[in-house]
């Protein structure tokens, strides 16, 4: 067989091999080159050997590389998981600390995971926003009734005018009678 040949050959599986690198514990290689912690994790050196820590509870990182570096910290853990909302921001300044996490309150849920301050939104589309002094889902104002329970669902917050209304068409039965 041809020498040349050969020798492509064994570069070509060469080649395959070093592509396929191994990295730390908790860690992953998306392009086969460098490791970085996978998402959730955080770590200084994600290469075989090393291990990347996760993160603290209802916390995980941003996707994609920026949570693995020599000054990574657990200030990396900058998003709530989803279901929680931003009470504190991270700070990735050494020692660094996560962001502070807290449950959303019955009935409400957060849109997309979250990094900033910020609050949960009720399932009706008729409650009142919640906010530090709002924590718990009520129709807001102008509204009657208790807002939904289910995600997706129409609003069972009651217009006051509609209730009006009601009251108007019930009372002219009245005289009418
Ligand atoms: C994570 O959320 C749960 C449920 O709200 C809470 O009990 C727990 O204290 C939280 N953990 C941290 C570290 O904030
Ligand atoms: C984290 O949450 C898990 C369940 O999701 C619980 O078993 C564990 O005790 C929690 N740890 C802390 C530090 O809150
Ligand atoms: C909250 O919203 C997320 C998407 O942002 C969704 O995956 C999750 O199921 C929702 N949780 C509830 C309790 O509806």
């Amino acid at each position: 067989m041809n020498k040349l040949l050969l020798l492509a050959i064994f570069l070509g599986l060469a080649g395959f091999c070093t592509a396929t690198i191994t990295c730390g514990t908790n860690a992953i290689s998306p392009d086969g080159t460098n490791c970085y912690c996978q998402h959730g994790f955080y770590g200084t050196d994600a290469s075989q050997g090393q291990t990347c820590q996760l993160c603290p509870n209802n916390t995980t990182t941003t996707s994609g590389t920026t949570n693995t570096g020599p000054s990574i910290n657990v200030g990396a853990c900058n998003q709530c998981i989803s279901g929680f909302y931003v009470t504190a921001v991270a700070n990735a300044a050494s020692p660094g600390t996560a962001v502070q996490c807290q449950q959303c309150p019955a009935n409400s849920n957060t849109s997309s995971a979250m990094t900033a301050l910020g609050f949960c939104t009720c399932y009706d589309p008729n409650a009142a926003p919640l906010s530090s002094s709002v924590i718990t889902c009520t129709c807001k104002s102008g509204y009657k009734g208790t807002p939904t329970t289910t995600a997706g669902s129409p609003s069972t917050c009651v217009a006051n005018s509609v209730i009006l209304s009601i009251f108007a068409a019930l009372l002219s039965l009245v005289f009418l009678f």
